[in-house]
């Protein structure tokens, strides 16, 4: 099993073989069959060349009926939130740009050189992909959601690298693992508990490791609780503000914790395409002042946060 070149990196992880093999099945999801049917029907094709830039591409000679066979498989694996990705001349238009917000993050963090990476919520793994390019040796993303750990199947059956995975389990089933550096973009706001979640980022953190933290962020009012939906999502807990992420980061046991971006959320960033035909921010907006969303609160801005773990800290 090819999880297997994955353990022997993260012995500790081995426990976890029969979970991760029962999630890729009908009996969790009843779209697997389907889905893995998608993946089946990708066809072989040889990648002359690979680029883990803004667009995540892999170039290479196609035949109409292979590009016509290619784009209908890979839709199948519909809705694609996190990208784009460019599959020989195939381009997945996401429903995020996701390399804006790696623009907002990348200069923060240098260069990742041999840096081992766990990236929690990692969706399909297109920041795995970007993080490799700045030099990480290995990227363990890590998100329940099967569609995109069958997208990022999808994605590597051309990439064929086996340095970025993602492992479609929750954060909180990992067996104990300690990385240089530990990512969570786009997760805490949907926690109940977010100082748990921090707690458990500084654990999964080396002794003089760091963290970057990305969240929806409030400007200068004391932490969110939405009651009901936020932007149309029912499952936002506690928006923080900006100096309350990193009181909260410091809490954890992290220091040096500096925000280092603010940014509204434009309908530019995030919009249905044709690869996410859903309703998008545009629609969880207030048509009249977009400034607010439907419910009455402040519209998506997102802040980026890093911090360093102790090289001996907190009795370790
Ligand atoms: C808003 S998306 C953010 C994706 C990506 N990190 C980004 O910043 O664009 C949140 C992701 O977290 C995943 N997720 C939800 N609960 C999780 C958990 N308990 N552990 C790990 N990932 C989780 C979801 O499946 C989803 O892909």
């Amino acid at each position: 099993m090819k999880w297997n070149k994955l353990f022997s990196r993260l012995p500790q992880w081995r426990t976890t073989a029969h979970q991760i093999e029962a999630r890729f099945s009908q009996d969790f999801h009843g779209d697997f069959d389907r889905w893995q049917q998608a993946l089946d029907a990708l066809p072989i094709l040889k990648p002359a060349s690979r680029d883990l830039g803004d667009v995540v591409t892999v170039e290479g000679k196609a035949k109409r009926a292979q590009l016509d066979q290619l784009r209908a498989a890979l839709m199948e694996l519909h809705p694609w939130r996190k990208g784009p990705f460019n599959l020989f001349g195939v381009e997945i238009d996401c429903e995020w740009r996701s390399n804006w917000k790696w623009r907002r993050v990348a200069p923060h963090i240098g260069p990742l050189n041999g840096a081992t990476i766990l990236d929690v919520g990692s969706g399909n793994g297109y920041y795995g992909w970007r993080m490799l390019q700045s030099g990480a040796k290995l990227v363990v993303g890590v998100d329940p959601t099967l569609l995109f750990c069958m997208q990022h199947l999808a994605v590597n059956r051309y990439l064929k690298n086996n340095r970025n995975w993602v492992v479609p389990l929750k954060f909180e089933e990992l067996p104990g693992a300690q990385f240089d550096v530990v990512f969570s973009m786009g997760v805490l706001y949907h926690q109940r508990d977010p100082h748990a979640h921090l707690q458990r980022l500084f654990d999964f953190t080396k002794p003089g490791g760091r963290v970057v933290v990305e969240s929806l962020v409030v400007r200068g009012v004391p932490t969110l609780h939405p009651t009901g939906r936020y932007a149309r999502m029912g499952n936002v807990h506690a928006v923080p503000s900006a100096d309350e992420l990193c009181d909260w980061l410091r809490g954890a046991g992290f220091e040096g914790e500096k925000l280092v971006d603010v940014s509204t959320t434009t309908i530019d960033e995030q919009r249905s395409t044709s690869w996410m035909r859903f309703e998008s921010l545009a629609e969880a907006l207030d048509p009249d002042n977009p400034t607010l969303t439907l419910e009455g609160y402040p519209a998506p801005s997102r802040g980026v946060a890093v911090a360093a773990k102790p090289k001996r800290g907190n009795g370790e």
